[in-house]
């Protein structure tokens, strides 16, 4: 079934609205993909929006200081530095608190707001957050319709989910209040809590949802190969796909299925996407960033947490990250860099992220 096809289901003949044309989108990640790794990710290209990680909402108005500091791409008009739209995710169980928090989020100029309804964790989960919220539709439906109507309504408001906390029986349910509510976009996490992170992500479970909702639908989880993204657009029927650890593995994940969607034939021998070698400044400016941004101590960790997801695709980097693994004195990593991805730029010379930097 082709992704216009539900846009008709169930109603009269009438003229379709022109089919959002394909998307790769970035997932959101706590603790792993922030606002420096969605810098590097979107300058490699082939994603056309990101969605930060999640802002946690209690039962208090933050601060627009703690939005920016986890969205700072909202000081440079939502989008990082290649300008790629950055949408940012609020995650929590209380309509109202989360109403008031997406107004003040609003005034700040987001390319949108995500709703998380997907997150496993024991501490968000027992306050009634994330993935918890699959096993009361009528809660979701709530949070949706009221910071729908907290926001402009040319701002975006999209959600994600999972299929459910213990099992998938009321997945449809959910997505429906989701499109109910006012969402605008839905992004599918083809696994129950339950299921965590353990493959397979069950795409065809997707399919069901994208039948009964008349929004757009975004197929997430497991699509670590360009084969990987045509066998899960074809179970799920998505044609937008989110990219999550793929694409922290091989950043160049998005451009070699955009190249696959579009028909462009790689010259031989050449694989679509992105080499060692190319990828190399940018584990530099990477770590320039790290440097510029986060305290000594978690520099170092940083690094090598995204080497641990690069070594799956790349040998070199299964060779740093052997030779990285016992360092962490920020000065014997900048020399091995230097080794490897040429020499530094030199003291005091900014880093290319110039909005929110100081000298490297
Ligand atoms: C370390 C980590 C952090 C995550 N943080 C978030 C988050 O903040 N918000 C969210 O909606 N999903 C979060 N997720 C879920 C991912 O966005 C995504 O749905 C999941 O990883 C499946 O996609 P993948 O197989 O492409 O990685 C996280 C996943 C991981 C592994």
């Amino acid at each position: 079934m082709k992704n216009d096809d539900f846009a008709s289901a169930g109603r009269p003949a009438a003229p379709l609205a022109p089919a959002p044309a394909p998307m790769i989108l970035l997932a959101p990640m706590e603790g792993l993909l922030d606002f420096v790794l969605r810098d590097i990710l979107t300058r490699v290209g082939g994603i056309d929006r990101c969605v930060s990680e999640f802002i946690r909402i209690t039962d208090q108005l933050l601060p627009e200081r703690v939005f920016t500091r986890i969205v700072p791409e909202l000081h440079t008009g939502s989008r990082t530095l290649a300008g790629v739209p950055v949408r940012a995710q609020l995650l929590g169980s209380d309509p109202v608190c989360l109403a008031e928090n997406a107004g003040r989020l609003a005034g700040l100029g987001p390319a949108g707001i995500d709703l998380n309804f997907g997150c496993p964790a024991k501490v968000v989960n027992r306050h009634g957050g994330g993935a918890a919220l699959l096993d009361e539709p009528e809660t979701v439906f709530a949070i949706v319709s009221a910071v729908r109507r907290a926001v402009p309504g040319d701002m975006p408001v999209s959600a994600k989910m999972r299929l459910g906390f213990n099992d998938d029986s009321r997945a449809v349910e959910c997505a429906l209040a989701i499109a109910e509510g006012g969402a605008d976009e839905l992004v599918v996490h083809a696994r129950t809590k339950a299921q965590a992170y353990r493959p397979p992500a069950y795409w065809e479970r997707i399919a069901d949802i994208r039948t009964a909702v008349q929004i757009p639908v975004v197929a997430n989880g497991e699509i670590w190969t360009v084969d990987d993204a045509r066998r899960c657009r074809e179970a799920s029927g998505c044609e937008s796909l989110m990219l999550g650890r793929g694409v922290v593995t091989d950043p160049g994940l998005g451009l070699a299925i955009k190249a696959a969607m579009n028909g462009d034939a790689a010259p031989a021998g050449v694989l679509p996407g992105i080499s060692w070698p190319e990828l190399l400044p940018l584990l530099a400016e990477f770590w320039c960033i790290v440097c510029a941004r986060l305290e000594p101590r978690s520099r170092a960790g940083r690094l090598k947490q995204w080497l641990n997801f690069l070594r799956r695709r790349f040998p070199e980097a299964e060779t740093a990250y052997q030779q990285l693994r016992t360092l962490n004195d920020p000065a014997l990593i900048d020399a091995w860099l230097a080794g490897v991805a040429g020499p530094p730029r030199g003291a005091g010379q900014p880093c290319r992220r110039h909005t929110f930097s100081r000298a490297c």
